[in-house]
C-alpha cells in the first residue's frame, strides 16, 4: 500500500507507545481512523492530540470476541471500509515459565494472540468483500523469533503472531487476495509495555510475585528502558514495511545476530545458546 490519503486506519493499543505513533502517522498521511484501547484515558489523550483528524475511539478489550466484533461493526458503520488493519495491543508477564498463573497465560495469550485471532477472523472477510488494496500489520517481537529466558510466557504468545501472520501470508496469496501483511518484531522499546500491570484486569491479578517475576520484571524495565531506538521510529519503519509491502519488518538489527543463531541451533541440531549471550546486562539473573 503507497496511498493512505481518504482511507480508514483501524489501529489496537493506540492509546500509548506504538500505537500513539501509528495514530500520528496514519493521521498525517490524510487517514481515517478508528482507536481501541482498553484505557480509556490513554485513548482519550491520543485523540486530543490530533485535533482535525475523523477518529472513531472505542474503549475495547481486545481479548474479548464480543468487543472486537463491536469495533469492526462500528469501524464499518461509521467508515464504510477498513483499509489498513493495526494489530498491536500487547502486555507482558515474566518468571520461570513453571512459576506463572493460569492467570498470567489467560492475560497475556488472550491479549496477545486472541486479539490478532480475532482482527483476522473479523476483518479478513470485510476486506476481501471490498475488493480494494488493504493491509494488515502484527505487532508481534524479537520474542516472537527467540526464546529469552524468564519471559515464556510472552514469548509464547509472540511465536504464536509470529506463525499467524506468516500463514496469514500464505492463505491470502493463494486466495489471490489484494491484503498485504507486515509482521513488526522490534527488540526493546521506551514505551509503556514495562508497566503493562497497569491494565491487567481484576479477575486475572496474582496474588504474590515469585523472586523470578520480581527479577523478570525489573530486567524487562531496564532493559526497555534503555532502548534506544524511539517509538516514533519503529513506527516510521513499520510504513516503510507496509509501502514496501514487505512481511518481515525487523526494526533492531543489532539482535539479528542472536536469530540466525537460535536458526543456527535448530539446523545443527544442538542445544540453544543463550539468547542474550551478546547483551548479559539485560540479561535475567534468577
Ligand atoms: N516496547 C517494546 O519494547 C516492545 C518490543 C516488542 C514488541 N512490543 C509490542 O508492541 C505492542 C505495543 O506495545 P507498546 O510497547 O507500545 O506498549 P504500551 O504499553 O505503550 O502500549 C500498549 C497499549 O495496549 C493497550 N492494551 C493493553 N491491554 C489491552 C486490552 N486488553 N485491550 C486493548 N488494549 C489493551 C494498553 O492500554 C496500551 O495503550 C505490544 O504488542 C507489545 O508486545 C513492544
Amino acid at each position: 500500500m503507497k496511498n493512505f490519503a481518504g482511507k480508514t486506519a483501524v489501529i489496537t493499543g493506540a492509546g500509548s507507545g506504538f500505537g500513539r505513533e501509528f495514530a500520528r502517522i496514519a493521521a498525517g498521511l490524510g487517514m481515517r481512523l478508528v482507536l481501541a484501547d482498553i484505557q480509556a484515558d490513554a485513548l482519550d489523550a491520543t485523540v486530543a492530540a490530533l485535533p482535525g483528524v475523523e477518529i472513531l475511539a472505542r474503549r475495547t478489550d481486545v481479548s474479548k470476541a464480543a468487543d472486537m466484533e463491536a469495533l469492526v461493526t462500528a469501524a464499518y458503520d461509521r467508515f464504510g471500509a477498513v483499509h489498513l488493519l493495526f494489530n498491536n495491543a500487547g502486555v507482558i508477564a515474566g518468571g520461570l515459565i513453571w512459576e506463572n498463573s493460569v492467570a498470567d497465560w489467560e492475560w497475556v495469550l488472550g491479549v496477545n494472540v486472541w486479539s490478532v485471532i480475532h482482527g483476522i477472523r473479523l476483518f479478513v472477510p470485510r476486506m476481501l468483500a471490498q475488493g480494494d488494496e488493504c493491509h494488515i500489520v502484527n505487532t508481534a517481537s524479537v520474542a516472537g523469533l527467540l526464546s529469552t529466558q524468564t519471559m515464556g510466557v510472552y514469548n509464547v504468545s509472540k511465536h504464536a503472531v509470529v506463525t499467524l501472520s506468516e500463514t496469514l501470508f500464505q492463505d491470502l496469496r493463494i486466495a489471490g487476495a489484494n491484503i498485504g501483511v507486515t509482521l513488526l518484531c522490534p527488540a526493546f522499546v521506551a514505551t509503556g509495555i514495562a508497566d503493562a500491570e497497569r491494565n491487567r484486569p481484576a479477575e486475572a491479578q496474582n496474588t504474590a510475585l515469585t523472586e523470578s517475576q520480581k527479577v523478570s520484571a525489573a530486567q524487562t524495565k531496564k532493559a526497555v528502558d534503555s532502548g534506544r531506538i524511539t517509538a516514533a521510529e519503529v513506527a516510521e519503519k513499520t510504513f516503510e514495511c507496509i509501502r514496501e509491502n514487505r512481511l518481515y519488518c525487523l526494526t533492531h538489527p543489532k539482535i539479528l545476530g542472536s536469530v540466525e543463531l537460535r536458526f543456527q541451533d535448530i539446523l545443527a541440531q544442538r542445544n540453544p545458546s543463550d539468547p542474550f549471550s551478546h547483551k548479559p546486562n539485560v540479561a535475567p539473573a534468577i
